[in-house]
């Protein structure tokens, strides 16, 4: 059976890749973008295209809406973004914080409960959400970047409380490491291809994903630790 698959942040980088390869294996995809009229990219590759700004409580809303009742199978929550790397204490903008706290870790929770009811429908009741190993407790050994790893790690934390609180509903939450991905985000220095980072996320979407849910995964399919 066909998948419903719906992705934020799919107007380019992995999220564009993501939809531009499950479009190609004739999944359903609705793709989401923050300006609809600057996407042509996404709407190329055949995915529906919806406007969200995840952190817009309106806007999600209005997603929601514009869904109605329609299932959702799987939903991708990939929007997200970045600071200034590194950085001492002394370099801490909590404003910044405050801004990817909101889009990194918020903005997925807000997309996640507004789609609920969409998941519920779905025969496929799994929740991917990319995270990055900058969020990771265990693995940081080199300190700073203390807004991007601070809203990955509570973006971890919400995740598995999500695969625990979903557990009766069948739903599947967990968190993936795409990798150091060639996009805007990771630049030209980054180590992998978009082609190669989302056939891995893919993969993991593929099979028993009940499985897979409330933890953390490499893109290519190991665990990796909180
Ligand atoms: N690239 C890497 O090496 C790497 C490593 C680890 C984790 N990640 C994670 O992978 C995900 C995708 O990153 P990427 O490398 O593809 O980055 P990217 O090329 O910078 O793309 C980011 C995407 O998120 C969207 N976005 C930003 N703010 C948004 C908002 N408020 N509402 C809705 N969408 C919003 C952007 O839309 P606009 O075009 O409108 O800005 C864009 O579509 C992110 O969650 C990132 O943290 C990336």
């Amino acid at each position: 059976m066909t998948r419903h698959v719906v992705v934020t942040g799919a107007n380019r980088g992995i999220g564009l890749g993501l939809v531009r390869l499950l479009a190609s294996r004739g999944e359903r995809v609705t793709g989401t973008a923050r300006d609809v009229d600057a996407a042509d990219a996404l709407r190329s590759t055949g995915a529906r295209v919806l406007p969200l700004d995840v952190t817009s409580p309106e806007s999600v809303r209005a997603l929601a809406t514009a869904l109605g009742d329609e299932p959702v199978d799987v939903l991708v929550n990939n929007a997200g973004a970045s600071a200034r790397w590194g950085g001492g204490v002394e370099g801490i903008e909590l404003d910044v914080c405050t801004r990817l706290f909101q889009l990194n870790a918020l903005g997925a929770i807000a997309v996640t409960q507004a789609l609920l009811p969409h998941l519920r429908r779905g025969a496929g009741k799994t929740i991917l959400h990319v995270t990055s190993m900058m969020g990771s407790i265990a693995d940081n050994t080199s300190g700073g970047s203390y807004a991007y790893r601070m809203s990955k790690a509570a973006l971890n934390m919400a995740s598995r409380s999500l695969s625990i609180d979903l557990r009766g509903d069948r739903i599947s939450s967990f968190v993936v490491h795409p990798g150091w991905v060639k996009t805007d985000m990771g630049g030209p220095g980054a180590t992998v291809e978009i082609g190669d980072c989302v056939e891995g996320l893919a993969r993991l979407l593929d099979g028993d994903t009940l499985a897979r849910s409330g933890k953390f995964f490499h893109f290519l399919g190991h665990e990796a630790p909180f």
